[in-house]
């Protein structure tokens, strides 16, 4: 997009962006608007990769909480503000430390291996992170003498065992959005369009998962559209990313739960396709955090510390 077509409060973002010599990191599901503005656009990984680089003295993180922090534990002597404090996550509600901390405490041969989608004070328990771009190739390489948990995804888990063969003990949570996605939704989709390829994010259930072309992170996701020959996608994931599918892959058609709504397919109503928190940003309350440098994402220092060693050992083994 060309600089003329931003709105006012866009150009003042790209003028508090300059004075402050920040960076913008934005994640797939952002609002069109807020995508737009960014630097970087893109999944867990691509995003904490970035924040491990960046040279900017602040950061504005537009995403989910747990992915503020997570920057923040990359980079404790910078700024780290994001639009709403309160955008949380299901599955980082889920797995709250001290109860993480009594199961680690029932076998000392745990090797304990989180998503990203958890708290600071979580990562500082285990011996690993993974995001969904990566969570294969992390668990292949755990030590085989230990016995994996993996926390607090236990759908992403589920898969990561069906791809890798490794047992693993998984912690019970869920993200609230994917889990609703239903396989009824999916198989009346696949039957209206038998031309369309079904891809389906690891966080979803496993009768969903089973009926996927692809099963991948985001960032993957787009990808796959891009260098797939198929002309339609059928996405159950978050609908944000559908912007950037359709920016990168102008001629491609993608269809989300909103569309399956349009078409009358089984949805209990539901907005299965929005994640509430990721949704609470807006680009007037990005303007506000930079220009209010709040709210900030602030943590003790014995936390950055221990959570540091997990994430940097995921950005080695990612790098390999
Ligand atoms: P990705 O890392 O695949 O973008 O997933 C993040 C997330 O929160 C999915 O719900
Ligand atoms: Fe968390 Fe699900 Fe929202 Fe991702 S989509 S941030 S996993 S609640």
């Amino acid at each position: 997009m060309t600089k003329e077509k931003f709105t006012p409060l866009a150009h003042e973002i790209f003028t508090l962006k300059q004075q402050l010599n920040a960076v913008i990191l934005a994640h797939n599901y952002q609002v069109p608007e807020i995508q737009d503005v960014a630097d970087f656009v893109g999944d867990s990984l691509g995003l904490a990769q970035q924040a491990a680089k960046t040279n900017a003295d602040v950061i504005v993180f537009c995403g989910v909480h747990f992915m503020a922090e997570t920057a923040k534990i990359l980079n404790p002597n910078k700024i780290v503000v994001l639009p709403d404090k309160d955008a949380g996550c299901s599955l980082e509600e889920s797995c709250p430390a001290p109860a993480l901390a009594k199961l680690q405490a029932t076998n000392p041969n745990f090797w304990t291996i989180a998503y990203i989608n958890c708290s600071a004070a979580v990562k500082a328990l285990c011996d690993v992170i993974v995001t969904s771009g990566n969570a294969e190739k992390i668990v292949n390489a755990a030590p085989k003498d230990r016995d994996l948990l993996f926390v607090p995804d236990e759908n992403l888990g589920q898969w990561v065992m069906e791809q890798t063969g490794r047992p693993m003990t998984l912690w019970k949570g869920n993200c609230y959005a994917h889990v609703e996605f239903q396989r009824e939704q999916v198989l009346a989709a696949k039957r209206q369009f038998p031309d369309a390829k079904i891809i389906v994010h690891p966080e979803s259930l496993r009768e969903v998962r089973e009926l996927a072309d692809a099963v991948c992170s985001t960032e993957k996701m787009i990808t796959y559209c891009k260098t797939n020959s198929a002309k339609r996608f059928v996405i159950v994931t978050e609908s944000g990313i559908i912007h950037r599918m359709q920016k990168e892959c102008p001629d491609k058609e993608f269809l989300c739960a909103p569309v399956f709504n349009a078409m009358k397919l089984p949805t209990d109503g539901c907005r299965c396709s929005e994640c509430k928190f990721m949704k609470m940003n807006t680009l007037e309350k990005v303007r506000d955090c930079m220009k209010n440098l709040a709210p900030r994402v602030e943590l003790p220092p014995e936390i950055i510390q221990r959570a540091r060693l997990p994430i940097e050992r995921m950005l080695e083994i990612s790098a390999r």
